[in-house]
């Protein structure tokens, strides 16, 4: 949440900050704001509420000047509103009282009220209501007691300033009284820095939030570590502990192409990427499953022992996520059980961490993230680490904070998502539970060897089918949409491993259409939730062949008789009298009842998508979420 960048080189800084704010707008969207040095080093701050175009309407084309020679600096925000409303004056960046010292934050300060006051006391004048300003006054307040304000002192503020601070921060902060420098700490937010060599040994140095937005400008990064500063300027990059203590830094050449973002002609991200699906299902099983009779090759070479040891000491599989990957590890936990018969239990990260949970050397994490950054799943990873815990990551990002705390990790290889409904992200998740699950089977025995062949078979093939699927889909469901947009409130049911899918198509409906909408197992109905239907909140079933087919149609049954509109998504063939009870149908291409999630889960965000569309919601950037939840 909240995205940061900082810039040091020599050319005017502010299309280039704006081009890595742009890569940032998953990252939050109720402000943005932007400060560079002009060249009587003068601070320009320009701020503006709610997108980022509206920064760029207010930009004055004067801002700053591109000389060519000399050195400037700069730095943006783009932010998800955490203390105060969108305003202009909540915007960062954030100045001192005698705009000494500007700074940029991700994360919350959780004593800043304390600090604010005190500081306050000192004659500090606010002029916003966030936790940020208190960053910057204070680093000013310190600053102006130095006697000798040399870069020494000033390294001296800044550790003295991460001492007083509580919480999680990454910050890029500029001091006027060093013009050709920018200053750059973390502490539970992450912060990478890129590097781009210029002619005779100088440096150009981007800092960003992410990587995304870094690979525009260069594909040199260094990752920075928890109570890490970096001193930037032209002359190098000085990385040190916040206790001062200089360190190498390591830089890491990344592939540019995973990370590129285009909406290659759909109207949203989010079409975008659920058309994707069947590529992204593809490259999630390259290289590991190669042929039905192959085992699963889980891990590249370098880990592949690690990967061994952990899977074969494990007895219980904790899955660890949030939202949309906790609904995959869901998925996981049914799959997992079914066929490797290892006890799987599936935790809300925000709950585990503040538990007291039981870890001994048999228990292995499966966190589960697709940005690998989200607050509570890292807090809830390190408290199972600190017990002694192994993690095994399942992430899409396997640059992020997570992948670099953990054992082992299998990336999802979903690439970029920039809408923040997650879509592409879910069925690449799945695709490495389904993995994980059978290589486990594998190991273990605890599956006949035909019965794995015939899973892997189906699994190789749903590619296909799915754009089969997807070639046709959309059309009829733009109707199906309609007829329901409506309505204020739904409920998604269905049973067994499509249960978290009714969890799932409730969440998309809910963060992009606003629509109120629950997800129950369908044996739940009658426990309470039946009790809300009558004609005006519909009932979304999902209806697969199999074993618990006729005990969700009785479900619906009872819905039925409820006055409740139905609406079946289904793989089975429903026979007449069937298709009378539901106002619609929507098919879904029939599979393996265990890999029938990967089908059912589309239709549930097309409709999710085209009821968003049909009532003019902004759908890639739904009101008051960011992708990437930072914080806690
Ligand atoms: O990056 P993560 O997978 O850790 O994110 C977890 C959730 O914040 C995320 O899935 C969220 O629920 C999505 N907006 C759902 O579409």
């Amino acid at each position: 949440m909240c995205g940061i960048v900082g810039f040091v080189g020599r050319q005017n800084p502010v299309p280039l900050i704006l081009e890595s704010l742009k890569c940032l707008e998953y990252r939050g969207y109720d402000s943005s704001g932007i400060a560079v040095l002009d060249k009587g080093q003068q601070l320009n701050v320009v701020k503006a509420s709610g997108k980022l175009q509206n920064l760029v309407d207010r930009l004055d084309a004067n801002l700053t000047s591109d000389t060519g020679e000399a050195i400037q600096v700069g730095m943006g925000h783009i932010r998800w509103a955490t203390h105060g409303a969108a305003t202009d004056a909540n915007a960062h960046p954030h100045l001192g009282t005698n705009r000494q010292i500007a700074v940029v934050h991700n994360g919350i300060i959780e004593n800043y009220y304390l600090l604010r006051e005190t500081l306050m006391a000192e004659g500090r004048q606010f002029v916003s209501e966030t936790d940020t300003e208190c960053v910057a006054q204070l680093v000013e307040h310190l600053w102006e007691k130095q006697t000798e304000q040399t870069l020494e002192a000033f390294r001296g503020v800044i550790r003295e300033t991460v001492d007083q601070l509580q919480g999680a921060f990454a910050l890029v902060i500029l001091n006027k009284a060093f013009p050709e420098h920018l200053f750059v700490v973390r502490r539970h937010a992450p912060l990478v820095v890129g590097q781009r060599p210029q002619a005779g040994n100088q440096m150009e140095y981007v800092v960003a939030s992410d990587t995304v937005a870094i690979i525009p400008h260069t594909n040199q990064v260094v990752f920075l570590n928890d109570d890490e500063v970096v001193e930037l300027s032209p002359e190098g990059m000085v990385l040190m502990t916040v206790a001062g203590d200089i360190l190498e830094p390591k830089v890491t050449i990344v592939d540019a192409s995973p990370l590129q973002i285009d909406k290659k002609g759909y109207r949203h991200f989010m079409l975008k990427e659920i058309h994707e699906q069947p590529d992204v299902i593809r490259n999630s099983l390259s290289g590991r499953l190669l042929h039905p009779e192959a085992p699963i090759e889980l891990v590249a070479s370098d880990q592949s022992a690690k990967a061994k040891q952990l899977l074969s000491q494990a007895n219980h599989l904790v899955v660890i996520g949030c939202g949309t990957s906790l609904n995959a590890g869901l998925v996981g936990k049914y799959f997992i059980e079914s066929l490797a018969k290892v006890p799987v239990s599936v935790e809300s990260a925000g709950e585990y961490r503040y538990r007291e949970p039981i870890i001994d050397e048999h228990t292995l994490v499966v966190a589960i993230s697709q940005s690998g950054e989200t607050a509570d799943t890292l807090e809830a990873v390190r408290l199972a680490e600190s017990k002694g815990a192994k993690v095994l990551t399942i992430t899409n990002r396997e640059d992020s904070t997570l992948a670099r705390e953990s054992d082992v990790v299998l990336p999802v290889r979903a690439g970029v998502e920039v809408s923040v409904c997650a879509t592409k992200s879910f069925s690449a998740q799945v695709v490495v539970f389904y993995l994980l699950g059978i290589a486990l089977a594998e190991t273990r025995n605890t599956v006949d060897a035909a019965r794995l062949t015939e899973l892997k078979g189906e699994l190789m093939r749903l590619p296909t089918q799915l754009d089969a699927y997807l070639a046709t889909a959309p059309e009829p469901m733009q109707d199906v949409a309609r007829q329901f947009s409506h309505h204020t409130s739904l409920l998604f049911m269905a049973r067994g491993i499509n249960y978290p899918v009714a969890l799932e198509g409730a969440l998309k409906l809910k963060e992009i259409s606003y629509i109120h909408a629950e997800g129950y197992s369908a044996s739940e109905l009658k426990h309470g939730p039946i009790a809300m239907l009558d004609d005006t909140m519909p009932v979304a079933a999902i209806l697969t062949p199999g074993p618990l087919f006729e005990k969700v149609m009785t479900n619906c049954q009872e819905a039925k008789a409820r006055d409740a509109r139905m609406l079946a998504f289904t793989s089975a063939t429903l026979d007449d009298s069937m298709v009378d009870m539901f106002d619609a149908v929507v098919p879904f291409p029939d599979t393996d009842e265990l890999l029938s999630p990967l089908f059912a889960t589309v239709p549930l965000q097309l409709f999710a998508y085209y009821i968003a569309e049909h009532l003019g919601k902004d759908v890639d950037q739904p009101r008051n979420l960011a992708k990437s939840v930072t914080v806690e």
